[in-house]
């Protein structure tokens, strides 16, 4: 699978990431609903296998059980993948989720990820979201601390705007930023992605897959059999009028993908990596099959014709759905 340098740093970074959200399970606010850990960690070898060399993680996620499923899967390895997850997102004793970027906090939770994940040091911390705003110079100056301390090699954000990366720019180097993108969401083409290039930021993407919507699954009556705590459901893109202009646009998709014996999954992941500023894709994947479904978008280049065709594509959807 072909890599990409991330930004100035040393670290080669194939142009898939595993992500790991739906691993974290039940019982949290923002859940896929419930998860098999044997599932989980098939998933995670199925991707090492394929070739991906890096997974993205968060605290957050099952509040800290993805964290662990990752730390089970690696153990032992002798050759581990990149390991990058997040903190800012905290929780108190009944799993309320709140945001907190304090010194003290930062620190307790870089000490319980190296803990789940049974690793030394973190090869990319990411800040999950900028908030409390007023707090992001104390936790990234915390981070860079950690960096001193060795326990983290390299730094990013994720969520980030502009204004906010030139205001951690000005303490410390940002390795990288982690901003939403696929089809239905490409607010950051208009500045972030270019100021991320000029500035040498590497950045990988999330949600290419919109959540899988971008698979071709996803119909109301999918929706409607998704478990009470899957998120989704609450998903504006998930439900009408979105979801008709979405299926409408995945079946344009599809007679592209014809042509080439593919998934239109994969096509939306090399989409994504077609933009010149994006060093990977984060694409989730919750059992084997479905990273094997997806893997393949890595070595993809779509032509100029096919770009177009789909610029086409999402015109016809953003006047139907009225905006983005
Ligand atoms: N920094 C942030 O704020 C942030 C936010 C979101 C995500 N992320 C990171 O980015 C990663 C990827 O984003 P994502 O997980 O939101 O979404 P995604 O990659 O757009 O979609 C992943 C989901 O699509 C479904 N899927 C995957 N492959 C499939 C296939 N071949 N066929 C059918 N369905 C398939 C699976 O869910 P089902 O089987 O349940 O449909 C899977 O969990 C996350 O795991 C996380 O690491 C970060």
């Amino acid at each position: 699978m072909q890599t990409k340098q991330l930004g100035n740093t040393d670290l080669q970074l194939t142009r898939i990431g595993l992500g790991t959200w739906a691993m974290g399970g039940s019982d949290w606010a923002y859940s896929w609903g419930p998860q098999d850990d044997q599932q989980s960690l098939e998933a995670i070898y199925r991707g090492l296998d394929l070739g991906i060399n890096w997974i993205d993680t968060a605290a957050v996620y099952g509040l800290g059980h993805a964290e662990e499923i990752v730390g089970r899967a690696v153990r032992g390895m002798r050759s581990r993948p990149v390991i990058a997850t997040k903190c800012e997102r905290c929780w108190d004793a009944d799993g309320q989720i709140q945001p907190c970027l304090k010194r003290a906090s930062i620190l307790a939770e870089a000490e319980g990820s190296l803990r789940r994940l049974g690793v030394d040091v973190i090869d990319l911390y990411q800040i999950h979201w900028p908030q409390p705003d007023e707090d992001i110079e104390e936790g990234w100056e915390a981070i860079g601390e950690l960096i001193r301390a060795g326990k983290v090699r390299y730094a990013g954000v994720s969520n980030f705007s502009r204004a906010q990366l030139r205001r951690a720019q000005q303490i410390r180097p940002v390795h990288s930023l982690q901003p939403p993108y696929s089809m239905l969401m490409r607010e950051s083409e208009a500045e972030l992605l270019p100021y991320a290039a000029e500035q040498e930021i590497g950045v990988v993407v999330y949600s290419p897959l919109q959540k899988g919507l971008l698979t071709g699954k996803v119909t109301p009556a999918w929706v409607e059999q998704l478990p009470p705590d899957d998120h989704r459901r609450g998903d504006p893109q998930f439900q009408e009028p979105r979801l008709s202009a979405n299926r409408a646009l995945v079946d344009g998709l599809q007679e592209i993908v014809g042509r080439h014996g593919r998934s239109v999954g994969e096509l939306a992941i090399a989409w994504v990596l077609q933009r010149p500023e994006v060093t990977a894709a984060l694409v989730g994947a919750r059992k084997a099959v479905q990273i094997e479904q997806t893997a393949g978008a890595a070595d993809w280049q779509l032509t100029s014709d096919e770009m177009a065709q789909i610029e086409h594509l999402l015109d016809r959807r953003r006047q139907a759905v009225g905006g983005p």
